[in-house]
């Protein structure tokens, strides 16, 4: 089992990473302070899957246990299943010791932790990271939240948890897709920190207790630097100006992950064209997409049709949540290991970078 620590502006807070962790959530959870009634929210996909196991867990650890089962998908984190949560905790009993389990994928973990964060001002929160992607990035860092009509995670607060338990087990059930869009995180995570992760990647040679515990580093590390935002926590933002734009012009077909991928080779294309970035690092980023099962351009996603203008793509990122100002920000990667910020872009640039995957 891997043990990381996240520091935070309330305290601190431990990362089990392991396989198998799953049926010993009750033991990690002995805290004399907490009420004995667990909430467990999971989705209709992880219940018929790990919810059992969860459930004698806990009740071996003395709990006893209320799940709520929420329908999958990103379209219902809203503030509608919010509401349907709270009015179960409530009708539960729930109290300000009660832990709430959030069991399941980046949607669960997002809605589940704003629930924890704002039900009777806030109640234990326990991360159980079922996707790579809700293991190696939703479940770090804080942040909770819910979609509006207007536009994704416009609604959120920051809750930090008692503790994340990521059973890498878990995985093995994940669609292949679901996946993939988890490796275009840690790939971004190799990208920004870790050039020897992306080595790890790049031969397949990798077990996945290792590989989360390496790619949730770096972003452990960023996010403890700046918790709230404020400066270096912008890198984590690699390939993701390009991505928003992709997912918004696609009219949310293209999957984020896959969004992800694109956005990377876009940054690292434009990179070259503001010559700090050599050309093979193109080539590599292309490479090691590929071999995780992820597009490196549009057409790689024929079920999307003929691809966007990059002038379209441009008017996208205009309205970006993460703009600061006017001014559209990029984060570059000069080289593994080596990213940067910088908000002074031509525009002919941008579109440059557009071109190379909108074919
Ligand atoms: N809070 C943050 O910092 C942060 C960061 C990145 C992403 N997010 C959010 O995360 C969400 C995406 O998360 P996601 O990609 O995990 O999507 P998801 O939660 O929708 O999970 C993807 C699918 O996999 C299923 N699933 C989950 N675990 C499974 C398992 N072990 N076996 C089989 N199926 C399983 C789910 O039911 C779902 O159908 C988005 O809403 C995004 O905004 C949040
Ligand atoms: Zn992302």
């Amino acid at each position: 089992m891997h043990t990381l620590s996240v520091l935070h502006p309330g305290g601190r807070y431990p990362i089990y990473i392991g396989d198998g962790l799953r049926h010993r959530l009750g033991e990690f959870l002995q805290d004399r302070a907490l009420t004995r009634l667990a909430f467990v929210v999971t989705d209709e996909h992880v219940a018929p899957l790990y919810g059992e196991d969860v459930r004698l867990a806990l009740e071996a650890g003395g709990y006893r246990v209320h799940t709520i089962v929420l329908p999958a998908g990103e379209q219902y984190k809203t503030l509608d299943t919010v509401r349907r949560v709270y009015d179960a905790l409530l009708e539960q009993g729930v109290d300000r010791y009660s832990p709430l389990i959030a069991l399941g994928g980046g949607v669960i973990g997002d809605l589940a932790g704003f629930v924890a964060a704002t039900i009777l001002r806030g109640i234990p929160l326990v991360q159980v990271p079922t996707t790579l992607l809700a293991m190696v990035d939703a479940s770090v860092g804080g942040k909770t939240g819910v979609d509006l009509p207007q536009g994704k995670n416009l609604v959120g607060a920051f809750k930090f948890p008692r503790f994340v338990l990521a059973d890498t087990e878990t995985l093995a059930t994940l669609p292949p897709e679901e996946r993939a869009a988890g490796m275009a995180e840690t790939i971004k995570h190799a990208l920004i920190a870790d050039p020897e992760l992306l080595e790890w990647v790049e031969r397949g040679t990798f077990s996945w207790p290792d590989m989360v515990a390496r790619s949730v580093s770096v972003k452990v590390q960023i996010v403890q630097e700046d918790p709230y935002e404020a400066g270096r926590r912008v890198l984590l933002n690699l390939g993701h100006t390009f991505a928003h734009a992709l997912e918004r012009v696609s009219g949310y077909r293209l999957r984020h992950g896959f969004a992800v991928a694109l956005g990377l080779v876009a940054a690292t294309l434009l990179g070259v064209e503001l010559e700090e970035t050599a050309p093979s690092l193109v080539r590599r980023v292309e490479r090691v997409l590929r071999g995780a099962g992820l597009p490196t351009r549009w057409s790689d996603m024929p079920e999307l049709g003929a691809p966007p203008s990059p002038e379209a793509v441009w008017q996208a990122m205009g309205t970006d949540k993460k703009r600061v100002g006017r001014q559209v920000r990029f984060v570059v990667p000069a080289a593994p290991g080596h990213v940067f910020l910088t908000g002074r872009v031509p525009k002919e640039a941008v579109l440059a970078a557009l071109e190379g995957i909108l074919q």
